[in-house]
């Protein structure tokens, strides 16, 4: 069981540099965490100087998660909370920082990640812009990795950074019941008093995966060549080695294919990581030299498993669209607005940086105003660009319309039962 009212298990202050996960070896990188601290000391001795009504916490908000909600926590039906993984590279800290703003809200936990094409001086500067806002220095929930993993799309070590990233998250927050890992081509297209709102109606142990037994000529491609991923063994990203043979179906598993983003239950990612069953391990090293294997990881792994084979939703939530001649997600515009908006989806990708269709979003779906966090049932303060510096109990939803589309899309797929149907479905 999950207690979500220690507020106690989170992470050490100054927030954004969790020692656990800010490790660095050079000197060069040392004089830069030197330098970042004592910014962000005289930051915080800033803000405690010029604000005396929202000092700097080293637990949450007592407004945010008031004391007497934790009484009530342990009979209300359920009061879900998500973790995310936001990746980006060289040159994202503003997208990635919107992406943190669009999809925010106090009860959920954030990690942020830059890849090792961005210079250690975006992670400070990230780490200090999450730092100096008011919000999430009350709430106590974005944390920034201070050191880089390397996942090179096309290969498996993206599996290995998800598995990372979700078991930091697991030691960071108790609270969590779903992961979703997002990159900065990714924006949400409900609130996140939407989806929170929705999910509270759903078992916490649904995974939202898309997958498919089917392997065609297209799935042979990626499941048959045998490759070596350089982030696997090379400080540098080179090319992929593909190897000349071609390599069985394997017998004592089934192979799935699906996509690379899914919405994952806690309790599957512990089943993942904590590795008690030897199943999740095996796969790993088997997807360890198979081309993409992110999207076919987390599909085999569940449907493999007879503990978890029927918590499968074959459907994840996202909009996207496919380039046929390049058999890639096409960049979405505001031509595909009305499209996106009534799939019901809970997310859309990809999405070129700052294209107008994200202000649209912003505008007509989120309330966002630019460079503002996402407002909820949370936000106190008057509407316009300043609603959530004042801020009460984050228990509090307020769904809006979108809300009714995404519950309109869920209960068509899990209506009359026929999901059970397509549930790691052998063809
Ligand atoms: C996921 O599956 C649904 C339904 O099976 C499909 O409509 C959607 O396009 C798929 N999404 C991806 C990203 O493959
Ligand atoms: C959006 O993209 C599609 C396909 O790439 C293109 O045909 C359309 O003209 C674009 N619309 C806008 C408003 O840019
Ligand atoms: C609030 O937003 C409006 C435009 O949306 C802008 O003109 C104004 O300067 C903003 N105010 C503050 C205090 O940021
Ligand atoms: C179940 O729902 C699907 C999709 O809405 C529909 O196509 C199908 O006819 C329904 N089946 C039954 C038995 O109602």
């Amino acid at each position: 069981m999950q207690n979500p009212s220690s507020p106690s298990d989170s992470a050490p202050s100054p927030p954004s540099f969790p020692s656990s996960i800010f490790n660095f070896r050079d000197p060069k990188s040392i004089l830069f965490v030197i330098l970042a601290f004592s910014l962000i000391s005289l930051l915080l001795i800033l803000s405690l100087l010029s604000s005396s009504s929202s000092p700097s916490h080293p637990t949450p908000d007592p407004f945010l998660f008031p004391a007497h909600r934790m009484v009530f926590d342990e009979t209300a039906p359920s009061d879900p909370s998500i973790a995310y993984l936001i990746s980006g590279s060289r040159g994202d800290v503003g997208r990635l920082l919107r992406l943190l703003f669009a999809t925010y809200h106090p009860r959920n936990h954030y990690l942020l990640h830059l890849d090792p094409s961005a210079p250690q001086s975006d992670r400070v500067r990230l780490a200090l812009s999450v730092q100096s806002n008011p919000v999430f220095r009350a709430a106590q929930n974005v944390d920034v990795m201070g050191k880089a993993d390397f996942a090179y799309f096309k290969g498996s070590s993206p599996v290995s950074f998800t598995l990372h990233g979700a078991s930091i998250l697991l030691r960071l927050s108790v609270k969590w019941n779903w992961f979703i890992s997002l990159s900065v081509d990714d924006y949400p297209l409900v609130t996140q008093d939407d989806l929170l709102h929705i999910l509270s109606f759903l078992p916490k142990d649904v995974n939202f995966v898309n997958h498919s037994s089917y392997i065609g000529w297209k799935e042979s491609r990626k499941l048959r060549p045998i490759i070596v991923d350089p982030g696997l063994y090379l400080s540098e990203g080179t090319e992929m080695f593909f190897a000349t043979q071609k390599r069985e179906y394997p017998q004592a598993y089934r192979l799935f294919t699906g996509s690379s983003f899914s919405i994952l239950s806690r309790r599957f990612l512990e089943f993942c990581i904590l590795g008690e069953d030897n199943l999740p391990r095996i796969l790993l090293m088997y997807f360890a030299n198979t081309p993409k294997s992110l999207s076919s990881y987390f599909p085999t792994v569940l449907c493999n498993s007879g503990r978890f084979s029927r918590t499968i939703i074959n459907q994840n939530l996202l909009y996207n669209s496919l380039d046929r001649r390049l058999d890639e997600p096409r960049a979405l515009n505001s031509s595909d607005f009305h499209d996106m908006i009534n799939s019901g989806a809970a997310f859309g990708r990809k999405f070129q940086p700052d294209d107008s269709v994200l202000d649209l979003i912003d505008k007509q779906v989120l309330g966002r105003s630019p460079e503002s966090v996402l407002p909820g049932g949370w936000c106190l303060g008057d509407p316009g660009n300043e609603t959530c510096s004042t801020w009460g109990d984050a228990n509090i939803l307020r769904p809006g319309p979108a809300s009714r589309r995404l519950e309109k899309a869920i209960v068509k797929l899990l209506s009359n039962g026929t999901y059970r149907n397509y549930q790691c479905k052998f063809e």
